[in-house]
């Protein structure tokens, strides 16, 4: 065997054009070699509906990993949708940020597309590359799916919207638009936020800097509740968690929950707490994952 063709080769050469991009997936694109991606979330795989047989549209795909996924457990046709991370150049966008981080202003985001935007789409070339060593049959559709005409687009069975939500401004008519062109279910994974004794009422977090996760592009952090009665008011019928807050609120806190009522009660009244909320743990983050369903 001519040593250009070996396999060990061949793995290497596909080793380096793998290491030559920056990923944000870690994908298993075979031959051995597993991209070194920053992500490393993997909740949503062992949630996914059956897709076997059924038609998927991949919103904010990235590098493809739930693409690629989707077609690996059987999707009959997989549209892996994106425009942003695929478009703009990221150096020049952080150093634009960290310029405003250090003057203590907020970013302009019109920059992303009005200065930032590179037609020839070089954060494509993970999901291109990755097409190519898996000679996946999966379609790319380059648009921004808040703004894009989804008539072109089309309905599927399933659509996995994961880890784009708190990137939207106007999340509610986003999942209108989730709603719109999904025909079964949405996979919906986001940033959630948890207030303590707060859980059943209806709350987002505003986010007008880059508090979370050192990101300028995140604007509202729903709490289960909201991220629940959202996807109702978007019209679908019904939604199932798949994965809540793990952990629960400690034993510790039980004896607090009578006073966090009564300081929600307060609080939904307009009236101060009273001070009755001093001391009670912090509001915190987690990823959550729901099922919407047609
Ligand atoms: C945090 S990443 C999540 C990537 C992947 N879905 C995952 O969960 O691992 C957010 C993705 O959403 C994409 N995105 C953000 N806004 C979008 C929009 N309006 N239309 C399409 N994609 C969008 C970004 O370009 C990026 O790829």
């Amino acid at each position: 065997m001519d040593a250009s063709t070996s396999p060990s080769t061949s793995t290497e050469a596909i080793r380096r054009r793998v290491d030559s991009l920056g990923w944000y997936h870690s994908i298993d694109v075979g031959h051995g070699v597993v991209t070194n991606g920053l992500s490393r979330s993997g909740t949503v795989d062992a949630v996914m509906p059956d897709l076997e047989g059924k038609s998927v549209l991949d919103i904010g795909a990235w590098d493809g990993y739930y693409s690629f996924l989707a077609e690996r457990r059987g999707a009959s046709r997989v549209v892996a949708l994106d425009h942003y991370a695929w478009g703009v150049d990221f150096g020049a966008r952080e150093a634009y940020w960290r310029e405003c981080a250090a003057a203590g202003r907020l970013p302009d985001h019109r920059r992303d597309i009005e200065d930032f935007w590179q037609p020839d789409l070089p954060g494509k070339q993970g999901f291109d590359l990755a097409h190519e060593l898996l000679g996946s049959k999966v379609e790319s559709v380059v648009g921004d799916f808040a703004t894009m005409d989804l008539a072109e687009l089309g309905t599927f069975d399933v659509v996995i919207y994961c880890g784009v939500l708190y990137h939207m401004k106007e999340p509610l008519t986003c999942l209108e638009r989730v709603r719109s062109v999904a025909r079964e279910v949405a996979v919906i994974e986001t940033e959630a936020v948890h207030v303590p004794f707060l859980e059943h009422v209806p709350l987002a977090e505003f986010v007008a800097a880059n508090e979370v996760n050192g990101d300028f592009g995140n604007w509202w952090i729903p709490n289960m509740a909201s991220l629940e009665a959202m996807c109702r008011a978007a019209g679908f019928s019904s939604t199932t968690v798949q994965v809540g807050r793990t952990g629960g609120v400690k034993p510790a806190l039980a004896d607090l929950r009578q006073t966090g009522r009564a300081a929600a009660r307060r609080l939904l009244r307009g009236q101060s707490t009273g001070g009755l909320l001093a001391g009670v743990p912090e509001v915190g983050h987690y990823r959550a994952v729901l099922h919407a369903h047609v």
